[in-house]
């Protein structure tokens, strides 16, 4: 791939979905690309580039998901789902039960396999008084990730290992040498493919969790999932993001809070004028 074609790749990942890729990223970006045209014949990465602009919308998202990093393990971030657990979510089950309503809405932004919605189902079933529902929004740009996060069957040595004999216990059945979720889990959420360049069409939120995604978007990206986020987010609710990621050096309307490891960030004030 030639720098020209690699500057015509980028341009077109970041208007596609924000993931903004830097030189550095040039060999990675190409061993996708020519794999991916060794299976659909093409001969250049420019002609390649020509099928997708040319309005290949298909084969676009396929290139995308070629893309998406999907690493992700049930209870990733222990010390962010134990403050989930014992202050995010006593907290919003208390305002949700002031305004007289009994369920809870939360958004797992950039999903990937599942794991992270299906850990936030285990931990919030725990949590919510009987006769609560729980709605989980998981959504994700990679059909790929999402398939096999509706399959919600996991390799036990592979994401597995930080999961509570507990929660083996009482929300998996086994398969074989896997694991499956319960499908009264599984009903908690809804999968969705949502690319979060775009509108999602959320809103009254509790919680979102979108963490380890922001880092593949540059600042301005950032800012606009952010505003987004704060806009379907009810007020007092919660954005949690990954630990290697940070908001708190803009005024993005989120104060930052911590215990003991877990980190998240509150919605302190209404919509910027
Ligand atoms: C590293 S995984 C993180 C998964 C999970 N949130 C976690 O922390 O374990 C990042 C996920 O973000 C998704 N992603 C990246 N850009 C996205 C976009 N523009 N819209 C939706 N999902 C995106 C990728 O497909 C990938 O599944």
């Amino acid at each position: 791939m030639t720098d020209a074609e690699f500057k015509l790749f980028r341009d077109l990942i970041y208007a596609e979905c924000g993931m903004y890729l830097r030189p550095g990223n040039k060999d990675f970006l190409n061993s996708r690309v020519v794999k991916r045209m060794a299976e659909i014949n093409v001969n250049t990465p420019y002609w390649y580039y020509r099928l997708i602009t040319d309005g290949n919308k298909s084969e676009l998202i396929k290139l995308l998901d070629l893309l998406t990093i999907n690493e992700t393990s049930f209870f990733r971030n222990k010390p962010q789902f134990d403050l989930f657990r014992k202050k995010i979510l006593p907290d919003v089950i208390k305002k949700r039960e002031e305004a007289g309503e009994r369920v809870l809405r939360i958004w797992s932004a950039g999903c990937s396999t599942g794991e992270e919605p299906y850990t936030i189902a285990m931990v919030a079933n725990e949590a919510v008084p009987k006769g609560w529902k729980v709605r989980i929004f998981a959504s994700d740009l990679s059909l790929s990730a999402l398939e096999t996060a509706n399959r919600g069957i996991y390799d036990v040595k592979k994401t597995m290992q930080e999961v509570d004999g507990y929660y083996v216990e009482r929300y998996f059945e086994s398969v074989g040498n896997s694991l499956r979720i319960l499908e009264s889990l599984k009903r908690m959420i809804v999968f969705d493919f949502h690319n979060l360049k775009l509108e999602h069409g959320l809103s009254d939120i509790d919680i979102v969790f979108c963490r380890n995604v922001m880092i593949y978007f540059d600042e301005e990206e950032h800012k606009r999932l952010i505003r987004k986020f704060h806009k379907c987010i009810n007020d007092n609710g919660y954005l949690l993001i990954g630990h290697a990621e940070s908001i708190q050096w803009w005024d993005s309307g989120f104060e930052f809070l911590h215990d003991k490891k877990g980190t998240a960030y509150k919605k302190v004030r209404a919509e910027k004028p």
